[in-house]
């Protein structure tokens, strides 16, 4: 997706989720400040924010701790080098080490923001994986009954979904192995994750 059609598509969502002008500054001048540090990461920022709200409402979850929390999962990673971010070949422990408190850097920064539902949301974008990270969580917010932990979940798997479209070093994987990867990668919801290709919320062009 162009640069501007992403943008676009973005602010068009927000606008649709009637985002208060307030939160909207707060979001908005933090994308901004990983624009000017690492413009693919916003983009994927953005992108996962979009698909999180699609399955969102596809699955009847509430839709804007799902714009806010996909849209800023990544916003630690201005304190990761350009370099790793750009990194296409294999990470190494030390790489991997190096990435491993982004999401606890995101969630202290928003959370000194008094975002903190959002903050919880970032703090677990990478917890429901393998060796997943950071190894303590901080209690969920005692807001959203039921649907805080759902809503972390469904914020992964859009991270995940849009992260297995990067170029690597073994080139582009095809739709079809991204299904496959996602099917295996996220055994407890392979009915949610068919059913949301059947619906063409994945597997359509970004
Ligand atoms: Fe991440
Ligand atoms: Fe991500």
């Amino acid at each position: 997706m162009a640069t501007n059609t992403l943008e676009h598509e973005w602010q068009s969502v927000a606008e649709a989720l009637e985002v208060p002008a307030a939160t909207m500054r707060l979001v908005q001048g933090s994308m901004s400040q990983l624009e000017a540090y690492h413009r693919p990461t916003a983009e994927h920022c953005k992108r996962v924010g979009i698909l999180a709200v699609r399955i969102g409402q596809y699955a009847e979850l509430p839709l804007k701790p799902l714009f806010y929390g996909a849209s800023l999962h990544d916003r630690g990673k201005l304190k990761v080098t350009r370099a790793l971010l750009d990194k296409t070949g294999e990470w190494t422990a030390e790489d991997a080490q190096a990435l491993r408190d982004h999401p606890s850097d995101g969630y202290e920064e928003t959370l000194n923001e008094g975002m903190v539902v959002t903050a919880g949301l970032i703090v677990r974008h990478h917890s429901f994986q393998p060796n997943a990270y950071p190894e303590q969580l901080p209690d969920a917010p005692p807001y959203m009954a039921g649907s805080f932990e759902q809503c972390a979940r469904m914020i992964a798997l859009a991270d995940y979904y849009d992260a297995a479209h990067r170029p690597n070093s073994a080139g582009l994987s095809t739709e079809e192995e991204i299904k496959a990867k996602l099917l295996a990668h996220q055994a407890d919801m392979n009915e949610l994750v068919n059913a949301l290709y059947e619906e063409g919320i994945l597997g359509t062009p970004r």
